[in-house]
């Protein structure tokens, strides 16, 4: 069984394939976390449920008996405000009287099958019948009638759980929630390494491990999206914790908005996890009989260190998150003109580009920015959803007939949250736009953001993005999204209600995306901000691949993906070879091959050498689809350990097969290297296919691959596949 309740102790036990996590209803209804962490079989964990009570002057709450029971030494499962915990809340809701104390306390639970969805929000789901079980706890403030119902989903196939949680109004009188987090996490120790990414546009996702001490850690967006500098994941691990070894805890928000995510040591050496939408400057309105949702966050525990945490959040997203048509299926091998034209294209460059990718091998043309309104540059025509003609002669319709005549799919760039000032749409609707009354808005890429909790205004958008769909018969559209959000308001929303809009505004993006998707449930979304600005899980839930950093030089972009594979699969990672000039097209092509492959240039512009050689590449990348996309990733050299070498590896589930990639970023410094092979059967034996050696797994794990003649030399790199063969 997954989630048991032991009555008589007041305790349920969630195991996941490879956690545990058990919570006591104590005697007064305060809820609390008494273990999680690696499987464990007991259901009697009493022992655990004290805790010290004379401490440092915490208060003891109203209804439990003097000495007993403290909220601030305890583990709790909801972080409450105002009352005896003085850690940070993970809830804080102001009532009619104006304070913001609250006290939930038990009242009732029921354990369901499967997985809920959440009203408006992406969601991991339950991919097959037994895959989750879920528990629903409800806590009650009596004085305010506000409730509050905790979700907890348990996966049995992975070592991972969700949390989410439903916040009522049972009250005749209005309440205003200022902080409403996805959970409340308290660990029994505090000796971890915090582990967050963080970077900019172009250096996405890079690592950053410190020591939690005393007091607060984290990260958090107020950008409006989830944003290029803090992606909206952290994780704990042992001090000594690495690669391989040690326990880790990872949590990942299904959010793309502002979020906040952080850790806390108290002064009894625990560790408070909270995670959840940004309340920096967020509140929300519930009227009596009123709920809101939270966003839903990911817990992975694991005890094989940061590879097994990012292994299972890689099978779990590519099962229980990546969804529709193209979940599983072989997605097209694009070209995109960005790189290679800019805005300087017509249709008959465009065609060129699409008859020389057929031609090459390629299935898919995806046209980039600049088709659209009067739009030769960055500064205008954003909202103007109307081809140009003086560009694409004869129309839109006629030029992806041309390119479908050749075999091949269409894809179009569409920034449908945006407007240009420059824009017969703002010319039209200029309150369309963000803003707040008597202040000028900023401006950045020299546009403003479209006011996406108005229904009026998604309509338009839907039925534009529709027409164009519809009457071309495009088959992939990239989502981009370009600028942080800044003064921040609605010409709708009432002034008490403007702490509502970022909420409001993702809700509504998500709310035009799922419309678009229904109406066209066969499309390819691949979602953009900038590149990976809005690298997300609630972006993943509608686009299965997501353009990972507008860096294409191999080189570095190898950063923005060993980065992104903390938490993120292959599969969505969208990977392109450019011409970008740092690298060779071979080791451009090995690190693209780390993703949703295609190529960003115009074949005009490179040599005929390189043509030639791109031929070669996508039969490779077609051969290894499956490997990629749904093997086993293990990080052999991270540029977080080694910053002149990097290498990776997929291993199919089965251990039969495996891809080993090298890459030297700079020449090394010593020359003798071996390269030991992770994950394979030290029993079984694998064939080389470059020179059909055959080796032992035992060998390849523990001696590995002598590669200490390998030419070392900036930018080179090689990969190597092995066929596991009979002995
Ligand atoms: C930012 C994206 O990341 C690029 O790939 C490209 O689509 C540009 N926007 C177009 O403006």
């Amino acid at each position: 069984m997954s989630i048991a309740f032991h009555a008589e102790r007041q305790s349920f036990k969630l195991d996941t394939a490879g956690s545990s996590y058990v919570i006591k209803i104590h005697h007064n209804g305060f809820l609390s976390c008494v273990y999680y962490g690696a499987y464990i079989p007991d259901d009697n964990l009493t022992d655990f449920e004290r805790r010290h009570v004379y401490a440092s002057f915490s208060a003891w709450p109203p209804g439990t008996e003097p000495y007993t029971f403290t909220p601030d030494t305890c583990p709790m499962e909801i972080g409450c405000n105002g009352g005896c915990d003085m850690r940070q809340s993970s809830v804080r809701i102001r009532n009619a009287d104006g304070n913001a104390v609250s006290d939930f306390r038990y009242v009732s639970h029921r354990i369901e099958a499967g997985k809920p969805a959440i009203p408006g929000l992406p969601a991991l789901y339950e991919n097959e019948p037994g895959d989750c079980e879920t528990l629903v706890i409800t806590a009650r403030d009596e004085t305010t009638g506000a409730e509050m119902d905790l979700y907890y989903t348990v996966f049995t196939k992975h070592a991972a759980m969700t949390r989410a949680a439903v916040i009522r109004n049972d009250s005749d009188k209005e309440l205003e929630l200022e902080q409403a987090l996805s959970f409340c996490l308290d660990l029994n120790r505090s000796d971890f390494d915090l582990i967050s990414l963080h970077g900019k546009h172009m250096q996405e996702r890079d690592f950053c491990r410190r020591p939690i001490g005393h007091g607060i850690q984290g990260i958090y967006s107020r950008r409006g999206s989830s944003g290029h500098q803090f992606n909206p994941f952290i994780a704990l691990i042992d001090r000594s914790g690495n690669e391989d070894n040690g326990e880790a805890y990872g949590f990942n928000l299904v959010y793309s908005s502002n979020f906040k995510a952080l850790t806390e040591v108290d002064y009894n050496g625990s560790t408070r996890v909270i995670m959840g939408l940004g309340d920096d400057d967020f509140g929300w309105r519930l009227a009596p009989g009123e709920s809101f949702y939270t966003p839903e966050a990911v817990l992975v525990y694991s005890n094989e260190g940061l590879g097994g945490m990012s292994r299972t959040f890689h099978r779990l997203y590519n099962e229980n998150l990546v969804r529709g048509d193209w979940k599983r299926r072989h997605r097209p091998l694009l070209i995109n003109n960005w790189e290679g034209t800019y805005f300087d294209f017509d249709e008959e460059k465009l065609f060129a580009i699409a008859k020389w990718a057929k031609e090459t091998g390629l299935e898919m043309f995806v046209m980039d920015d600049g088709w659209f309104g009067k739009r030769d540059d960055d500064t205008s025509g954003l909202g103007d959803w109307f081809v140009n003609e003086n560009k694409i002669h004869g129309g839109l319709p006629a030029l992806v007939k041309r390119v479908k005549d050749l075999g091949l799919k269409f894809g179009i760039w569409f920034e449908p949250e945006m407007i240009s000032p420059d824009s017969d749409l703002f010319r039209a609707h200029p309150d369309w736009a963000i803003h707040v009354p008597n202040r000028p808005s900023s401006i950045g890429r020299h546009q403003l953001i479209l006011d996406m909790t108005r229904e009026d205004v998604r309509d338009y958008i839907l039925g534009r993005m529709y027409d164009i769909i519809s009457s071309t018969g495009a088959d992939y559209v990239k989502w981009d999204f370009n600028r942080n959000m800044t003064e921040a308001g609605s010409a709708l929303l009432p002034p008490d209600r403007q702490k509502e809009f970022y909420h409001r505004y993702i809700l509504g993006v998500y709310a035009l995306i799922d419309r678009l998707l229904t109406a066209f449930p066969h499309l390819l979304l691949e979602g953009c901000s900038g590149g990976g600005g809005r690298y997300d899980p609630g972006m993943m839930y509608y686009s299965p691949q997501i353009w990972c950093s507008d860096n294409t030089d191999a080189l570095s972009r190898v950063d923005v993906q060993f980065g992104s594979s903390l938490c993120y699969p292959a599969s969505v990672q969208g990977a392109h070879v450019s011409a970008s000039p740092r690298a060779s097209y071979e080791t451009k092509r090995n690190v693209a091959m780390w993703g949703s492959f295609g190529y960003e240039l115009d074949p005009a512009k490179i040599s005929e050498e390189a043509r030639a050689e791109i031929r070669t590449q996508i039969a490779d990348y077609h051969r290894y689809y499956d490997l990629i996309h749904f093997g086993d990733l293990y990080r052999l050299i991270s540029p977080w350990e080694d910053p002149y070498k990097a290498a990776w590896q997929f291993v199919d589930p089965e251990k039969t097969e495996t891809l080993v990639t090298v890459l030297i970023k700079f020449m090394m410094r010593e020359r003798n290297f071996f390269l030991r092979l992770k994950g394979l059967d030290p029993d079984a034996y694998y064939r080389l296919d470059e020179n059909g050696e055959v080796y032992s797994g035992a060998l390849l794990m523990n001696a590995g691959l002598n590669l200490s003649f390998m030419p070392n030399e900036d930018g080179f790199s090689k990969t190597f596949h092995f066929t596991k063969v009979e002995a």
